[in-house]
């Protein structure tokens, strides 16, 4: 379940894979609902129900970032893969920061952002979700820069950490996607 020195537990593969299938879809759901709700964006006259999935999802994907970042801080590193350059090593730590910053405030920006445009979200479509927000022009735009400035962020620095992991696996070929991937044996130890 937990890491150890050889490589990720089974919690921190299936937190990763998760969110990264979770924050495929919002990017599509998220790419389709621009443009407001007037039925003339991808998803048309669904544009509310399509709303309230991206806006259920984020909830999950916030919680599950929050459990993420909890259980990293309690279950220890595993020890750099043994291919990865003390450059390479920096760079993948700081893009996985900015991955964690992402995970956290692009989410919570989208809540803001609904709630200030004055959109009503109803979780899993049904459950009515609170505005604490109210309706704020100013808060809106706020919201709604950092919701866009942490979906670039975010593409820019996974373009780095997928082309890092398939460099590595496919042109290196030393295991580095391996070590996300969840069976044991295919663990790289460093010794
Ligand atoms: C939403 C998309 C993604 C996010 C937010 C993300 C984030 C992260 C983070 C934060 C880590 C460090 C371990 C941890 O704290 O969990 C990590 C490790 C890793 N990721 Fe991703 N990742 C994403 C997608 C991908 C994809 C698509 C690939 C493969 C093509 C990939 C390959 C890897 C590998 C191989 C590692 C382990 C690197 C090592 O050996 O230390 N990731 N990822």
């Amino acid at each position: 379940m937990r890491n150890d020195k050889d490589g990720y537990g089974t919690v921190t593969k299936s937190l990763h894979w998760t969110i990264f299938i979770l924050f495929t879809v919002m990017f599509v759901l998220g790419f389709g609902l621009m443009g407001g709700s007037e039925g003339s964006t991808a998803f048309g006259a669904a544009w509310s129900s399509v709303f309230d999935w991206h806006a259920t999802l984020g909830l999950i994907v916030l919680v599950l970032a929050l459990v993420r970042i909890v259980w990293r801080a309690k279950t220890p590193l595993p020890s750099w893969a043994p291919g990865l350059s003390t450059r390479e090593r920096s760079l993948a730590h700081r893009t996985e920061q900015v991955m964690y910053f992402v995970m956290v405030a692009k989410p919570l920006s989208g809540y803001v952002l609904a709630g200030s445009a004055g959109h009503s979200i109803h979780l899993f479509g049904a459950v009515p979700f609170g505005n604490p927000f109210g309706d704020s022009s100013t808060l809106e735009s706020i919201a709604l820069a950092i919701h866009i400035v942490t979906g670039v962020m975010f593409l820019l620095v996974w373009v780095v950490h997928v082309g890092q992991a398939l460099r590595h696996q496919f042109m290196l070929k030393d295991g580095l996607l391996r070590r996300m991937l969840p069976a044991d044996r295919d663990r790289v130890s460093p010794e």
